[in-house]
């Protein structure tokens, strides 16, 4: 399979994009922190990070904030939560939305972040490394901020587990070949993530699939682009001549109750030895 991967993937250029675009995304992540499923993965997350009264953790890619904040009340009394993100405009959201709840939030880079080694109890990311380049000098960078006995969880999308019932079978394989991938540096990220903590010397690696279904497109939008109609055509998440085709399959297959839409997250943990 032939794709391009731009240089920079849009999760990490977020705060280049025009305003209307960034509004969508962060629409998305609200709808996503908002759904039944992801809720599903966030607590296999949170059992794997295992934030203690007292612990300093970090949530590392935070995005809008929100897990950084369910983590503080999993620290207080005590504790302390900090969140970072490349985007300045999602840390400025997540500080607004925080009010009276005791998180901090900064702008960084997973890459190379702004903390002592050994600082953290707990350190989780999750589905930012599928948009990095260099994903094992992520995880290195998530370890060496951990202490000796802390937590690293990982939770990423494996975008090559994504499929279906109920449409095209033909219709479909050109949507995966030519949609998935495109928009990650590591679409099959998920799968990955337990070996690149057992590689970063991560004891006691743990990890675990969680699927996500889909019945209804809209209820499928939310963690899969492919079915978010109010994605712009330009935008080209629908490749331009499947379009048509696409949305009249996925009209069809709904009207007769029978779309099957399905993907895995992974979550995986270890402990720095
Ligand atoms: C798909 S969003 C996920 C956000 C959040 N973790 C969640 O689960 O809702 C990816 C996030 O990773 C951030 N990101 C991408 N590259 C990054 C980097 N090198 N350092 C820090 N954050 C990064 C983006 O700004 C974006 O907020």
């Amino acid at each position: 399979m032939t794709r391009e991967i731009p240089e920079r993937t849009p999760f990490a250029t977020i705060d280049d994009m025009p305003p209307p675009m960034r509004a969508m995304i962060f629409a998305a992540l609200d709808r996503m922190a908002a759904d039944p499923q992801m809720r599903r993965v966030r607590a296999v997350a949170q059992r794997a990070l295992d934030p203690r009264p007292g612990q300093r953790v970090l949530d590392a890619g935070c995005g809008l904030g929100e897990v950084a904040r369910d983590l503080a009340a999993a620290v207080a009394p005590g504790g302390e939560a900090v969140g970072v993100d490349a985007s300045a405009v999602a840390i400025a959201t997540a500080t607004e939305r925080a009010g009276d709840v005791p998180v901090t939030y900064a702008v960084g880079d997973l890459l190379s972040l702004d903390f002592q080694d050994q600082t953290f109890d707990g350190v989780r990311a999750e589905r930012v490394l599928q948009h990095i380049g260099e994903p094992d000098a992520a995880v290195a960078e998530l370890v060496r901020v951990t202490r000796s006995g802390g937590r690293v969880c990982l939770v990423d999308t494996d975008w090559l587990s994504l499929a279906s019932d109920g449409l095209p079978e033909d219709l479909v394989s050109r949507m995966w070949r030519e949609a998935t991938g495109a928009r990650q540096h590591n679409p099959t990220m998920g799968r990955t993530l337990r070996r690149r903590l057992v590689r970063a010397g991560l004891v006691d690696v743990v990890c675990e699939p969680v699927p996500l279904w889909f019945t209804d497109p809209d209820e499928a939008s939310t963690v899969i682009p492919l079915f978010n109609r109010s994605i712009p055509r330009e935008a080209g998440f629908v490749p331009d001549e499947l379009w048509d085709p696409w949305w009249a399959a996925v009209d069809q297959a709904t009207a007769a109750g029978e779309l099957l839409a399905f993907v895995t997250i992974w979550v995986a943990a270890g402990v720095r030895p």
